[in-house]
């Protein structure tokens, strides 16, 4: 891929993270509240720790975890509509945190920083497997030794067929709309990536695909529920980009999360990881 069609790529893609800031748009990582929880839970997390959540989009689960732990946490995202959302959030809910414009692969920290780096939906984002690889090894230098690590990742069973995870990356493939890289990668792959990036994995829980909604309404209230929704389809209709791409993915949203003869192949994993001493 030469260096035109990559920018190209990467300028859809940051255009679609700015639209989904303005949606604000609180969860959109698979499993929702119950498996922000469950990670959180996994990661160890308590009212000393220093957490990092990286692609914290508009800061939902950053401003979770102040609230819920009492710690100290920072947010980074690479998009700056994202990170405007997140401060507001923060405004708003009363809480203190710091929210940065960062990318994953050059993260703004010291060394050993931060006792544990939380990231949602946000691997399978982020780009090729050189951009996740990269981001990762700057994740794990900014953790400190001992520190944890965690990822919730949508992923594709080892027993895919190959023609259905080629079918999948094409459909994503260009699309603006869900992660290209959902789907991809199974927890043996991304396994290898944190053990790349000199991390050594604990556990990798994998769970069956699930719709978020019951979640959305939770937190948004019925009345944000319908503004959001009312606005998503009101943008799909005026911006001929957006329809094509959700237009484009629609099939491989259908087949990990709903056609019975495939969704058993998709799921999305709780990845636990800690820095060796
Ligand atoms: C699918 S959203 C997930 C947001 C949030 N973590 C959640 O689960 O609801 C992925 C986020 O990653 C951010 N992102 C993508 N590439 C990034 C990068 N290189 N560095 C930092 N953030 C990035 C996007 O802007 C977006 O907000």
């Amino acid at each position: 891929m030469n260096q035109e069609e990559l920018s190209q790529e990467e300028r859809i893609k940051r255009d679609y993270y700015d639209l989904v800031g303005q949606w604000d748009i609180p969860i959109v990582h698979m499993g929702g509240l119950a498996a922000t929880s469950e990670l959180l839970q996994l990661l160890g997390v308590n009212e000393k720790s220093n957490v990092l959540d990286v692609g914290c989009g508009t800061g939902f689960t950053a401003c979770r975890i102040a609230k819920n732990y009492g710690c100290r946490v920072v947010g980074v995202d690479v998009s700056e509509k994202m990170v405007a959302r997140s401060r507001e959030r923060a405004r708003k809910e009363n809480v203190a945190i710091e929210f940065e414009v960062a990318d994953a692969t050059e993260l703004p920290f010291e060394d050993g920083f931060f006792d544990v780096v939380i990231m949602e939906s946000f691997l399978t984002i982020v780009g090729e497997a050189s951009t996740i690889q990269k981001a990762l090894h700057d994740i794990a230098r900014v953790v400190k030794s001992g520190g944890r690590v965690g990822a919730n990742e949508v992923f594709c069973d080892e027993s895919t067929p190959p023609e259905l995870r080629e079918r999948i990356r094409g459909l994503l493939k260009g699309s603006m709309g869900p992660g290209q890289g959902l789907g991809r990668y199974t927890p043996t792959e991304f396994r290898a990536f944190f053990e790349d990036a000199g991390l050594t994995v604990i556990e990798i829980i994998r769970k069956p695909t699930m719709q978020i909604t019951r979640d959305l309404i939770k937190v948004m209230g019925w009345s944000g529920f319908i503004y959001y929704t009312f606005r998503v389809i009101y943008d799909i209709i005026t911006s001929s980009k957006l329809r094509y791409g959700v237009v484009k993915a629609a099939p491989a949203k259908r087949i990990m999360e709903r056609r019975k003869d495939t969704k058993k192949f998709f799921g999305f994993a709780l990845i636990v990881a800690r820095k060796p001493e």
